[in-house]
């Protein structure tokens, strides 16, 4: 079982809409996790899953309630999601609490390990006690960059959080919502993943029909499969199985 965190310091930049869209991709032919870790509950949302807990996350967290229990199937085969509710707001004062309070999240995931093949954790942003534990427990960090004269600060940021992990866990970074017209972007997409060893040569479009996902609460390649934001998550996919050491897509049926 393999983990991917999906994480940026920075808010509103889509984490939780590349959690989402890489879930799906993966559950074409594995078993996949979501697991979501914001009190937002917006990839909940976005799976059209109940947000609800039972125990709390505390429960959880603490191991009263396993992992597997909580974790709820989604309109999609081999796709589930453990849900965030509002008890999520303590989830930073409940690890704090607890023993080994970065390896927490680690902790749970380990009784759920035969069950799924990945799991993408959905992060908040900031720099928290959550974000350690999910890069503790990740073999690849995920992180949206949008294109802004910013937007190195929080990959340095980032990256300098895994490096005090002394894991070595592999950053892979890629641009997001992308708008071709702005100039700023042009220039960012042509220079930043030839002069960043950890932004790659892909990116996802800024388009009308990723926020369409919040009516029709399904991941993009659902409702427009030829789409060129569906081909970047596929594409982010492949990147993200070779970065996670999964095996490449063989010969196992897909949805397709
Ligand atoms: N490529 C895109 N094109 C257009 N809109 C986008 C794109 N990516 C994300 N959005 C929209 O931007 C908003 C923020 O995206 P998202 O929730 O994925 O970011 P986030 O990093 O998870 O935010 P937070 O830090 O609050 O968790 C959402 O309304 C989403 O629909
Ligand atoms: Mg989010």
């Amino acid at each position: 079982m393999k983990v991917v965190a999906v994480y940026s310091t920075k808010g509103g930049v889509g984490k939780t809409t590349a959690a989402v869209n890489l879930a799906w991709e993966a559950a074409k032919d594995l078993r996949v996790l979501l697991w979501d870790l914001d009190p937002q509950g917006a990839a909940t949302f976005l799976f059209d899953v109940k947000p609800k807990v039972k125990g709390g996350v505390d429960a959880l967290i603490s191991g009263r309630t396993d992992a597997g229990s909580a974790a709820r199937p989604t309109a999609f085969e081999r796709l589930d999601v453990i849900p965030a509710d509002d008890s999520y707001r303590d989830l930073e004062l409940v690890m704090d609490g607890a023993r080994k309070s970065t390896q927490r999240i680690a902790k749970v995931l380990d009784s759920i390990r035969g069950d799924y093949d990945v799991v993408i954790l959905d992060c908040p942003p900031g720099a928290s006690l959550v974000a350690e534990n999910a890069i503790h427990v990740a073999d690849v960090v995920v992180l949206p960059l949008v294109p802004s004269p910013l937007a190195l600060r929080s990959l340095e940021q980032v990256g300098r959080l895994v490096a005090d992990t002394d894991k070595k866990t592999p950053v892979l970074a890629f641009l997001s919502m992308v708008d071709r017209r702005k100039t700023a972007h042009r220039v960012a997409l042509e220079t930043l993943p030839t002069a960043h060893r950890d932004v790659i040569d892909v990116f996802v479009p800024a388009t009308v029909l990723i926020e369409r996902m919040g009516m029709e609460l399904a991941p993009v390649g659902t409702f427009g499969p030829t789409s060129e934001a569906a081909r970047s998550f596929a594409a982010l996919w492949g990147a993200v199985r070779k970065a996670a050491g999964l095996k490449s897509a063989g010969t196992k049926k897909s949805r397709h």
